[in-house]
């Protein structure tokens, strides 16, 4: 039975690393709250050289490499920071590594828009539309963030990670599970002149210690997999007094890898997923042929992900 699966991931970071103690000399908050209260150790940010496109660019083309092939049929891009409505970013991606003919889409879907457009490839994939397919998380969130905010600047950053997905004679993605969350539309926004990001913290943070367990375990069911049979967690990386408690709640366990890339790149929205995995990946760390529980959740109020196999 034709299915889906992943081929190869990458990823990019800006340069500049922004420390807990840089972000103390703007605003009034020091490195122990930051830490205790996100996890957060320091985050990249981007210059004036690198642009969500660029980071895009930059993550497919490892992706590519990663799994050795040279063109694909389908570029999903997801981002909440893109610097142009039109034309879309996936079509300037598709310009700029030669893809000449690529069917071209972007997503907006906020935290969880690497999981839509991962869900979005993989059905294009197993349903034959696409044989290959780039899969892109991409966000520059310096950009619309309040630097003389303490609440949300400690927790915004940028990067962007990757991957391809191929043909597989039988399915190694599992369908996708999305939706939104009634009550919790507004919940995180990027408007207002100046376009600046806000949320409310605190009913994020009660939804996703009760809302995000139950999503999660209808994830596993629609893969047919329980939790023990997942090797590596990758949960959006909003914050780790999030993802520690989701995995406690899921009864993941010492031997199990629980992505924790918050600590070193911040929240990059779409991009977290697909950049702590790649990261986790490049370095050795994750098991070849293991299963992954991707979960992405965040402005909208909208969830996605889905399990995959390495
Ligand atoms: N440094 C020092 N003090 C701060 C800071 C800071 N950076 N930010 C806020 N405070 C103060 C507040 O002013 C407040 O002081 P007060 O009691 O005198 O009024 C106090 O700390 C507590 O503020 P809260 O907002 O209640 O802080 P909380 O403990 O809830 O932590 C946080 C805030 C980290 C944002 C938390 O609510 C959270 O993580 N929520 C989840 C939201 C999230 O992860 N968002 C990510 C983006 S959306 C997404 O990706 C899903």
């Amino acid at each position: 039975m034709r299915g889906s699966r992943l081929l190869g991931l990458g990823h990019f970071q800006p340069e500049r690393i922004v420390t807990n103690d840089d972000i103390a000399a703007m605003v009034e908050t020091n490195d122990e709250w930051i830490r205790s209260r996100t996890g957060i150790r320091e985050r990249r940010i981007i210059g004036e050289s690198d642009s969500v496109l660029s980071m895009a660019v930059a993550a497919a083309r490892m992706a590519m490499d990663d799994a050795g092939v040279a063109r694909v049929d389908l570029v999903v891009l997801a981002s909440t920071t893109s610097e142009h409505r039109s034309p879309n970013a996936a079509g300037r991606v598709v310009a700029e590594l030669g893809l000449d003919g690529a069917a071209a889409v972007d997503i907006n879907t906020a935290c969880s828009g690497f999981e839509y457009a991962l869900g979005i490839a993989e059905q294009a994939v197993r349903t034959g539309s696409a044989d290959t397919a780039l899969v892109i998380g991409a966000e520059a969130l310096s950009a619309f963030t309040d630097w003389t905010d303490r609440s949300t600047c400690v927790l915004t950053a940028d990067g962007a990670g990757a991957v391809v997905v191929g043909v597989s004679d039988e399915p190694r993605i599992s369908p996708v599970v999305w939706g939104t969350v009634p009550g919790l539309t507004e919940a995180v926004r990027i408007d207002g002149a100046p376009q600046l990001f806000s949320q409310d913290g605190r009913k994020i943070m009660r939804w996703a210690l009760t809302g995000a367990a139950p999503i999660a375990e209808r994830i596993l069911d629609t893969a047919g997999v329980n939790a023990r049979e997942i090797d590596v967690f990758a949960l959006h990386q909003a914050n780790l007094r999030i993802i520690e408690p989701l995995t406690d709640a899921l009864g993941a366990s010492a031997q199990q890898i629980v992505i924790r890339d918050i600590e070193e790149s911040g929240n990059t929205s779409a991009a977290s997923v697909p950049l702590g995995l790649s990261k986790a990946w490049h370095r050795g760390e994750l098991p070849r042929g293991g299963t992954v529980l991707l979960f992405g959740f965040g402005g909208g109020f909208a969830y996605a992900g889905q399990v995959a196999e390495l």
